[in-house]
């Protein structure tokens, strides 16, 4: 996985989205640290990375919201840091922060940024019909968008962001603190604007959504440090066994666990534990580590070898960028 092959070539106007050298300082503190990427036309790109990690900075540089120290960009073929207005009707953009009035209607909010678009009466009364139906909000014009649940707000931020029909979605964590059935939902609606060829630009901490995406690129401190399909990333980068471990005494086990011999990683996943193995274990992996630490006192431990997740595949790279 090679992710500095763009680095030093022209930025690609084919592309939905198409970085070089993305550098974004805050005084002295650089939050993104020179990234290369381009996103395909009609993809859903994942955009993963913990807090802080530079994500929201990113998406302010190519949404023409903040201007970076250096580098490129191109969205939608348009130079966006320098011409932000040839682009800015061509993408919709729902913000991790603020996305809706709280104060206003529903349908306050959607005439709010129909204004913002400048769509003709005929180009809302069609809009609106749209995203009433998307959201499921039809009966709900007149309720105070602060009474709505956050799964319907969220649905309404997604129709206000696509009230001007874009060609292109960013979308700074849409699913942050929904629940997962409204997560669930949510994502059918990103599949079906997929399905109408919008490309859309994700980012999120959650790691089953990431496998929803066609395309990733996970950034660490301002870096991009792996970048590939979610099926690639998984195959190439954890060639290593993966050891799911059911423990009572899981503090006791991980402490364990993260200094035996032969344990690259080792870490809380859900209520068990999830061990990375160093490349070149042979023999009865399961067998030999179930002994260990049985011995070492963990009598009721039971070990299974898993399927390498997206989230094992993260802790892992952030593990080997903290190393480098
Ligand atoms: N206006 C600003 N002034 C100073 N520092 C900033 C500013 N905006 C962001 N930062 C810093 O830049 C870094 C990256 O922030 P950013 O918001 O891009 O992270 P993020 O990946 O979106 O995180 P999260 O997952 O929490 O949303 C953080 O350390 C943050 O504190
Ligand atoms: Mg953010």
């Amino acid at each position: 996985m090679t992710i500095n092959d763009l680095a030093g070539t022209p930025p690609n106007p084919e592309a939905a989205i198409s970085v070089r050298g993305l550098v974004k300082r805050f005084g002295t503190f650089t939050a993104v640290d020179g990234i290369d990427f381009d996103v395909p036309r009609g993809q859903i790109f994942g955009f993963l990375g913990p807090n802080g990690s530079g994500k929201t900075t990113t998406i302010r540089m190519l949404t023409g919201t903040s201007g970076p120290n250096a580098g490129q960009a191109l969205v939608l073929g348009e130079d966006v840091i320098n011409h932000p207005e040839r682009v800015k009707q061509r993408f919709g953009y729902m913000s991790q922060k603020f996305a809706l009035f709280e104060d206003m209607t529903v349908e306050e909010n959607l005439r709010f940024y129909a204004g913002v678009y400048d769509l003709s009466a005929e180009q809302f009364a069609k809009q609106r019909a749209y995203v009433l139906d998307m959201a499921d909000l039809r009966g709900r014009e007149n309720e105070l968008t602060a009474n709505l649940s956050v799964g319907w707000r969220q649905r309404l931020a997604l129709g206000t962001a696509t009230i001007h029909e874009p060609e292109l979605l960013f979308l700074d964590e849409p699913t942050g603190g929904v629940d997962p059935v409204a997560r669930r939902q949510f994502w059918d609606l990103l599949y079906d604007l997929a399905s109408r060829g919008v490309t859309l630009f994700v980012t999120t901490h959650y790691m089953d959504e990431a496998s929803h995406c066609n395309q990733l690129a996970f950034i660490y401190r301002g870096r991009l440090i792996a970048e590939g399909v979610p099926h690639d990333i998984r195959r190439d980068l954890i060639a290593e066994q993966v050891l799911e471990v059911s423990v009572r005494d899981v503090d006791g086990a991980l402490a364990w666990l993260e200094q035996a011999p032969g344990v690259e990683e080792a870490y809380l996943s859900g209520a068990r534990l999830h061990a990375v193995i160093e490349p070149g274990a042979s023999g009865d992996v399961v067998g030999d580590y179930t002994a260990r630490l049985r011995t070492a006192g963990f009598a009721d431990a039971s070990l299974v070898a898993v399927e390498p997740t997206l989230e094992d595949v993260f802790v892992n790279l952030v593990a080997r960028a903290q190393e480098s």
